[in-house]
């Protein structure tokens, strides 16, 4: 077992948001990585900045995880030992304007890399899941058993994966399978480094109050303050991006030693309001959040955060990292790159 754990764990949409901040923490845990992404909403800017944090390569392969030819080419040329698996579209509006392509990427996607896997004989597989799939849940904390039920088509094409991957675990005892269910993933390396870099205006909160808070807009609306929550605010359970990550490993060293498949809830337990996160974001910053209330938002809860007791007692992990951390972390890489990766192309602009 000691030697299959450094074979190469392929890291789909590892130049994204998430996939990036674990390939960090891969890296730095002494698993070697392949990342493949078809950059449809990364720049490969991120995994050089993953090189200069570890120090170390980051094969890279840019394609699709639609692409069979593709994927069985990859798994011949690498040992792959295991597949993390974030590749996908995450926009809720987006997905409800273009179903189509949602299920085309998200679920097709993951299919045809499951066909691929299995003709390659690798069947240790972790699934970036998320708390939408509970939909507008019936009480919090949200444990594992909670009813599902998403309510857009790209909670729907997660929560389709989910089945997918429970009927294949089901019928064939080799598979090890973890479905992780993320809840409001924030913040950034603490080096300045990478960080999220949304295409287009943010639709979440966070990344939107940053830019508020670097001058880049003006005032950040909130979405409703009539919501039943103590402060009038939606409340959400923030997870930093690095916890989040190192939830992964701990998901990994699972479905190396156990197969089968399990689901878990990644958050902290405890939830935050709009107006809490304003004023963490003020703190860290040291600059005014200026804000205005505005009606709410289509399709959007009072209230949704995690018992995350679950992943403590199967993965003894839990998240370390407190709203001030994901704050400060979030300032940083904003201050230090203010168009995201644009620009900072050139060497030195960091
Ligand atoms: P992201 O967009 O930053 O990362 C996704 C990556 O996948 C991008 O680099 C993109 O270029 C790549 N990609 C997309 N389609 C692809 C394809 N067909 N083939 C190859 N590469 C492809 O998003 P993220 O925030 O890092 O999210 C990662 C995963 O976690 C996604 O599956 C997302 O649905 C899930 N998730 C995210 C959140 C969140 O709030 N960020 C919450 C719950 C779940
Ligand atoms: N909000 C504002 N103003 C903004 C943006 C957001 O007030 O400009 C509020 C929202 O109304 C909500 C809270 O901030 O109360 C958090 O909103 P986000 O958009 O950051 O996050 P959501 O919880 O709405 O959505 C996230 C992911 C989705 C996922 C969903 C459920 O972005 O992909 O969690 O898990 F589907």
């Amino acid at each position: 077992m000691a030697g299959a754990t450094r074979r190469p764990v392929l890291v789909t949409g590892g130049a994204g948001y998430i996939g990036s901040h674990t390939v960090v923490e891969l890296l730095q845990d002494g698993r070697p990585v392949v990342v493949l992404d078809n950059l449809c909403n990364a720049s490969a800017e991120s995994l050089r900045r993953v090189e200069r944090i570890t120090g170390l390569p980051v094969p890279f392969v840019q394609g699709d995880v639609r692409d069979a030819a593709l994927l069985d080419d990859l798994l011949a040329r690498h040992d792959i030992g295991a597949v993390l698996h974030f590749a996908g579209l995450k926009a809720v509006g987006e997905s409800v304007a273009r179903p189509l392509e949602y299920y085309d990427n998200n679920v097709t996607g993951s299919q045809v890399l499951l066909q691929a896997l299995a003709r390659a004989d690798v069947r240790r597989f972790v699934f970036s899941s998320s708390a939408t799939v509970y939909g507008d849940p019936e009480s919090v904390p949200i444990r594992e058993g909670a009813r599902t039920g998403p309510t857009n088509p790209y909670g729907r094409s997660k929560w389709f994966v989910e089945m997918m991957l429970a009927d294949l675990a089901e019928a064939d005892g080799r598979w090890a399978i973890g479905n992780l269910r993320y809840f409001n993933p924030v913040g950034a390396h603490p080096s300045g480094l990478i960080g999220e870099d949304p295409s287009d205006v943010p639709n979440n909160l966070m990344p939107f109050v940053a830019q508020v808070a670097v001058g880049r807009r003006a005032q950040l609306s909130v979405f409703g303050s009539d919501w039943p929550t103590p402060d009038g605010t939606g409340v959400r359970d923030y997870i930093h991006v690095v916890d989040l990550a190192r939830g992964h490993l701990a998901a990994l060293r699972r479905v190396e030693s156990t197969p089968g498949m399990f689901t878990v809830n990644l958050g902290t337990g405890t939830g935050y309001s709009v107006l809490d996160m304003v004023r963490a974001f003020e703190r860290a910053s040291g600059r005014a959040v200026p804000h205005v209330f505005a009606p709410r938002r289509a399709g959007d809860i009072a209230r949704c955060y995690a018992d995350p007791s679950h992943a403590e007692q199967l993965l003894g992990w839990r998240a370390q990292l407190g709203v001030d951390a994901m704050c400060a972390d979030a300032w940083r890489w904003n201050c230090r790159n203010p168009d995201g990766y644009r620009g900072a192309e050139e060497a030195g602009s960091v």
